[in-house]
Order: structure tokens, then C-alpha cells, then sequence
């Protein structure tokens, strides 16, 4: 196994050599704490099939199935499955997933510690996740922010992004609103917390799901929300701010990232084009804190 800096973008390893069949457990851990040093490992040359992915996904921790089956693999729950192509006239998966700043689970309260994407069928133009590191982001903030969010928390929701299934159609939007709020409720985090890894401070913070900042009387706080998210390069349309990575990916090709401390965005054409990726989520129950 070789792990080597990747030469485009701004952080993240490639892995070279990894067989995920028969790595030992010396292998595993120290492809975890490259991952949680260094946030984005792509593993190169896999060939998996759905059951192999997953199990690949178990040595690293506590595989979660996601709580909405329309996303589950038919044979397979525990993959999550994003696609836009139909098989025999019936979509497996969900298309345009995660087209938002975001980190996977994180309006539950336990966000997932590491996520795995193993990409099967690749657009051949604008192919790619963007993705900023939120504890880069939380070094680069001036003192004065610092201090302003000190003591705050940051509520989230999935309430502005959850996909209205087959089955919603004709339902009233308050009642699915309401059955949301009643499923996963919003949750509360300190706007900047330790990672349980690493211990270095997150500004967790995403434009997908963070609905507020609120100060210790519960007040919230839009105008400190909007400078935090714009210090993290989340605002910028552009997608040419100096914290924003632009990971692409070729056939073979499975990324593991930390995402406690990242914020990804899917890249979608305007003139869509077949995209299938199959992604395993993790709980770390190794880590320290
Ligand atoms: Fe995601």
C-alpha cells in the first residue's frame, strides 16, 4: 500500500496497492488516520461488488443504513445508492443528491464519522465533489469571529433539502413538514466543537442544513450564520474560494473522507448525464473522545 499526497487539489492522499479483500487490520488503521489527518483518501483500482463495498465499510466501524429506504441498494440496504439511471423502466436509488453544502447525517445527532463513495457509473464532463475542511476553516477565522461564536450553537435540519418521495405525492406540505420535524428533529451542536479523532476545533457549519446560530439566551443570530458561512467559502457561487476542493474521480476509484470535518457539495451539469455512486456511512466507535 502506497499513500502519496494527491498532486491536484488543495488537500487529500491517493492510495495506491490497497486490496480491500485481503488488507490486514495494521492496513485499516493506518488508512483511517490518514483519512482523519489528512480528510480525503482515494483508494485506486477497486473492483467491488455491493457486498464486498460494504464489508470494506466494516472494518473501519459501525456501518449505518440510511433511515430512508428509497435510497437503499435492493440487495444491499446498507448502500445507499444515488442515481439518475432507470433500470427496466424503475429508478433504484435517488437521482441529484446532495447538490447543497452538507455533511451526511449531520441533522441527526449523531453525525457519521467517515463516509465511503465508490462512483459506478462517472459523467465525463464536470466530474467531481467539491469539498471545504472545516477545521482549515475554523483556523482561518479572524479572532474577532473566534470570540463571537464562543458560547453559540448551531441548530440543524433537513427540513429545507429532505427529497418528497413517490409516495408524498398529493400530500398536504405542512403534514410532510411535520412529519420531519417529528422524525428527525432539529438538532443542536456547539458552532465550533473538538473532533472526537483529533481533538482540532470544527466550525461545523453547512448552508444545506444549518438553520440558525443562536447565543447562550437562545436568540439566533443570522448575521454572525452569514459571516461564518461565507468565511468558509459556502457562499461562494463561484466555487474559486482558497478553502474549496474540487475532488475528481475516475473509473476504480473509492473515496473515503472524514466527515465530521468536511462539507461536500455534488458537481451536477445543467445537461444531466448518467451518474450512478454507491456510498457506505460509518460510525468510528474507536474514537477517543
Ligand atoms: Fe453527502
Amino acid at each position: 500500500m502506497k499513500i502519496e499526497k494527491q498532486v491536484e487539489g488543495k488537500f487529500g492522499v491517493t492510495v495506491t496497492g490497497f486490496d480491500a479483500t485481503s488488507a490486514s487490520d495494521d492496513d485499516i488503521r493506518t488508512l483511517k488516520e490518514t483519512v482523519y489527518r489528512e480528510k480525503i483518501a482515494v483508494l485506486k483500482g477497486q473492483k467491488l461488488d455491493p457486498k464486498q463495498f460494504l464489508a470494506l465499510g466494516e472494518r473501519f466501524g459501525r456501518v449505518e443504513p440510511y433511515y430512508e429506504e428509497i435510497y437503499h441498494h435492493p440487495e444491499v440496504p446498507q448502500v445507499f445508492v444515488s442515481s439518475n439511471i432507470q433500470e427496466n423502466g424503475k429508478q433504484i436509488g435517488v437521482p441529484k443528491t446532495g447538490r447543497f453544502w452538507h455533511s451526511d447525517y449531520q441533522f441527526m445527532p449523531r453525525p457519521f464519522d467517515l463516509t465511503f463513495i465508490y462512483p459506478q457509473v462517472i459523467p465525463q464532463k464536470n466530474r467531481g465533489t467539491y469539498f471545504i475542511n472545516l477545521c482549515a476553516a475554523y483556523q482561518a477565522l479572524g479572532e474577532d469571529l473566534r470570540t463571537a461564536l464562543a458560547g453559540t450553537q448551531a441548530r440543524h435540519s433537513v427540513k429545507r433539502y429532505f427529497k418528497i418521495r413517490p409516495s408524498d405525492v398529493y400530500r398536504p406540505i405542512s403534514e410532510i413538514l411535520d412529519e420531519i420535524e417529528e422524525r428527525t428533529p432539529t438538532v443542536s451542536f456547539p458552532t465550533a466543537f473538538p473532533h472526537r479523532s483529533t481533538g482540532e476545533p470544527i466550525l461545523y457549519l453547512s448552508e444545506g442544513f444549518t438553520l440558525s446560530v443562536v447565543d447562550e439566551n437562545g436568540t439566533e443570530q443570522p448575521a454572525l450564520l452569514q459571516q461564518l458561512l461565507e468565511a468558509t467559502g459556502q457562499l461562494d457561487q463561484t466555487f474559486s474560494h482558497d478553502l474549496i476542493h474540487l475532488q475528481t474521480f475516475e473509473q476504480g476509484d473509492l473515496l473515503v473522507w472524514d466527515n465530521q470535518s468536511l462539507v461536500h457539495r455534488a458537481l451536477h451539469t445543467s445537461t444531466p448525464e448518467p451518474a450512478v455512486s454507491f456510498r457506505v456511512t460509518v460510525y468510528d466507535e474507536s474514537a477517543k473522545r
